[in-house]
């Protein structure tokens, strides 16, 4: 837990500088664009320890693996986003010394993140060892409006001295992952140039192919004038740069305008992609900055029009929900149905920027309620594409039929990750993709999809299970042998509660779907079923295993059981532990931990919060007593999941409790880790803790349903959600709820168990309210 950072209703504010908490303010200050990102690295030289950091959405590379033991079914490779062109750089030297933060005397130091219109801006003064002094002012963003642009401003103002200043912007592709396996380079230089202000860098891929190329255009202005300095034009291998050179006097400002554009092959031909580049970057610099600022303003003003959170009497929980909604529309925008949300976003390497079932089982809710429809069926289009990947993936592994086992790790469709307890036994991810389609059509009320898509999705998961569970005879129920279900701090278990749960589930989804497509699309369900070669009887093989399913329980405690034998595990409880110990990951032993009965994140919990209604609140209110004191949330998406299960339970201090530890988890550092990147899928939890736990919204029978209350040390808050065209902000605050409908759209809506229609612009007022 680290505290360094001033609170701001908007803005994150790092007030002086320490070396200390570089890497850590790298990741919170990130920018991106849902297109490209980059963590919050100096533009001038840093020699202290950095962690360089610029990623094109989807662009990855296919390391080779490391593995102690190798294992048929493993994948080939180990995915990974790839660093690639550095084109924040702009080096400076003063009288041939160079500007360097860890060596400079560093003063008056400020780094600001406006989160409410997207820009990073920093400024200090730098004392060089001979007593000259500047002062930087430096202002960048990563274009909303203009998804391959970005910008920066470079100002620096000379307090003290006479001399020779050198200015060189730079592009740098010579750069590495620090999570390479062999320390290997990933990049090779295609082509490249540099001109009279201007340069571009075409690289490409060692593998795969993906090209890159990122173009600057530069200006330079004295004391408010454009000029033309000389300067030298730098071509080197994967580096070019322009190096100005000026003399400058007490009290000269100095400012560099570097507009950068990249775009990948992704988008373009590979011939297209030096003009097409350039051509941007140039038509970047003419707009000039202030306009795309303007313009970046706008972008972020819609989306906080859409998504903004607000709330009154705490602004160290205003910044930490607008902090977390920040980031992840900087994450994912949802125009690509190829790209998806790594857990770490652009914020970092860790995870490799790959898909994990993060999005389906906590980012989903986010994208549905506060961006257009289609984003969130993008999300799911990503699976549906990646459908034969995951048939094939399962054939590895010996299943056959078409079923399939979606990846736990991807960039695009196949596994890659070889843990074998992850890769192989972590199969639950199946039923949250299952889940998702679910979740989407239930809210959307877009049941096209299921005919379209979902369907075919559905009916490869649930062969999947159907061979995947397998019948005992001594105990006349079909069990599921070793798995590691979401709490990952048990491993090879059988009969995980949660696994058997929502495999089930999945069967009687699949099987309502069915029903439901018989009646309203009978031709495209004549249609799936002979594309998918069904066989009825595959239908009674569902039903047998629905019927004789085995669910470990203790009656006793009334609890389901996380798996097998859980309870022959010594009974401690999270308030015995030592708080030295905490977290577990960083001071015991893996041995220990899985001996243990310490859950790193919600399991039987999780279940709980899917498919809450088939359960009464006794039982949902005993079963998180038990596991919530045997939870030590170090998986950063555990706390949201009990905070929602809390609010249920009416249990709102514990509701509030784990909503601080999951809204302020980077900005705090709560688990001692964010300097690898910000915990980005888990800030749909936030949300999810806000909007699902704190204002109880669920949509069940084409009713949207809110049953909020107010934090006790909160005087108000408010969010929006988009559900069905209709724009709704629901205000909650101690003079009771008001419901505004911001759209033309009229609505179903159910608050506190009563039904309400609310007309389009219409607003309801109630007084009740429940405050905890
Ligand atoms: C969690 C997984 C999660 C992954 C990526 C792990 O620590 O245990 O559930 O999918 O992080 O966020």
């Amino acid at each position: 837990m680290k505290q360094y950072l001033e609170h701001h209703p908007w803005k994150i504010i790092e007030p002086g500088f320490d070396s200390e908490n570089q890497l850590l303010s790298e990741s919170i200050f990130s920018l991106g664009n849902g297109y490209m990102g980059q963590r919050a690295n100096f533009e001038e030289e840093y020699s202290g320890e950095t962690l360089q950091g610029n990623y094109m959405a989807g662009v990855y590379y296919p390391d080779k693996t490391v593995v102690g033991w190798w294992k048929i079914g493993y994948p080939e490779y180990f995915a990974k986003v790839l660093n690639s062109t550095n084109w924040l750089g702009i080096d400076i030297k003063v009288d041939g010394q160079v500007l360097d933060l860890a060596k400079c005397r560093v003063e008056k130091f400020q780094r600001i993140l406006n989160m409410k219109e997207g820009y990073l801006s920093r400024e200090f003064i730098a004392e060089f060892s001979n007593g000259n002094r500047l002062k930087v002012n430096a202002c960048r963003f990563i274009s909303m409006a203009r998804p391959e642009i970005a910008a920066i401003r470079y100002s620096v103002k000379v307090l003290n001295f006479e001399g020779k200043l050198e200015i060189t912007p730079y592009l740098d592709g010579d750069v590495i992952n620090q999570d390479a396996n062999y320390g290997e380079k990933f990049w090779d230089q295609v082509a490249g140039d540099v001109n009279d202000g201007r340069g571009y860098l075409l690289l490409k891929t060692k593998k795969l192919d993906f090209h890159i190329c990122t173009a600057m255009d530069c200006q330079i202005r004295k004391n408010g004038q454009e000029l033309r300095p000389d300067l030298d034009k730098i071509k080197n291998e994967k580096y070019i740069a322009n190096k100005y050179f000026l003399d400058i006097q007490q009290n000269d400002e100095v400012t560099l305008f570097k507009y950068i554009a990249s775009t990948s092959s992704r988008y373009y031909q590979v011939g297209e992609l030096i003009d097409e580049t350039s051509c941007q970057s140039r038509k970047a610099a003419e707009l000039g900055f202030d306009n795309l600022l303007a313009e970046q303003s706008a972008a972020w003003g819609e989306i906080w029009q859409k998504s903004d959170i607000k709330i009154e009497g705490d602004t160290a929980a205003q910044q930490g929900i607008r902090f977390n909604i920040f980031q992840l529309n900087q994450t994912y925008t949802g125009e690509d149905e190829r790209l998806n949300i790594g857990p770490k976003g652009f914020t970092g390497e860790k995870y490799g920027g790959s898909t994990y079932w993060d999005t389906e089982g906590f980012c989903l809710p986010f994208y549905l309620s506060t961006a257009d429809q289609s984003v969130a069926k993008n999300l799911l289009l990503y699976r549906y594409r990646h459908l034969e990947k995951a048939q094939e993936n399962a054939a590895r592994l010996g299943f056959s039929g078409g079923a399939a086992l979606y990846p736990m790790v991807t960039m695009n469709g196949e596994e890659s990750h070889n843990e074998w307890e992850i890769t192989f036994e972590e199969i639950h991810r199946n039923g949250a993709i299952a889940y998702a389609i679910y979740n989407y059509v239930n809210y959307t009320g877009d049941y096209s999809y299921l005919a379209d898509y979902g369907l075919e999705v559905l009916i490869a998961i649930a062969r999947f299970w159907a061979q995947r569970v397998n019948y005992s005879e001594k105990k006349n129920k079909y069990v599921i042998l070793g798995v590691t279900g979401p709490n990952e701090y048990e491993n090879n278990v059988n009969n995980n509660w949660y696994t058997n749960r929502i495999a089930v589930w999945t069967l009687e989804y699949t099987l309502e779907v069915m029903d439901y497509l018989e009646q309203e699309y009978p031709e495209s369900l004549a249609k799936i079923k002979e594309k998918v070669s069904f066989k009825p009887e595959e239908i009674n093989k569902w039903h047998d295993i629905i019927n004789k399913m085995y669910y470990p329980i203790d009656e006793e405690e009334g609890i389901f059981l996380q798996q097998d034998n859980y309870l022959d595990k010594e009974q401690l409880l999270l308030s015995e532990l030592d708080r030295g110990d905490l977290p577990l990951n960083q001071h015991w032993s893996w041995d220990r931990i899985l001996r243990s009965c310490f859950l790193k994140q919600a399991d039987v919990l999780q279940g709980l919060y899917f498919l809450e209604d088939k359960y009464d609140l006794e039982t949902i209110r005993r079963n998180f007593r038990f596991y919530e004191a045997r939870t030590v949330h170090e998986s950063s998406l555990s706390p949201s999941v009990h905070a929602v299960l809390a609010a249920k339970i009416g249990d709102y201090q514990k509701a509030y409790e784990m909503y601080l530890r999951t809204s302020r988890l980077d900005l705090d550092n709560y688990n001692n880790d964010t300097e690898d990147g910000c915990h980005i899928t888990s800030m749909a939890g936030t949300w999810l803790a806000i909007v699902q736990g704190f204002g109880g919204l669920r949509v069940r029978d084409n009713t949207l349903i809110l049953n909020p209350f107010l934090p006790e040390k909160w005087s108000s808050y408010s969010f929006k959600i988009n559900y069905r065209g209709a724009l709704v902000n629901i205000m909650v605050g101690l003079e009771g709820l008001t419901i505004q409908n911001e759209s033309k759209n009229d609505i179903e809506i159910k608050v506190y168990d009563k039904e309400y229609h609310l007309a389009g612009d219409g607003q309801l007022k109630i007084k009740d309210y429940k405050q905890g």
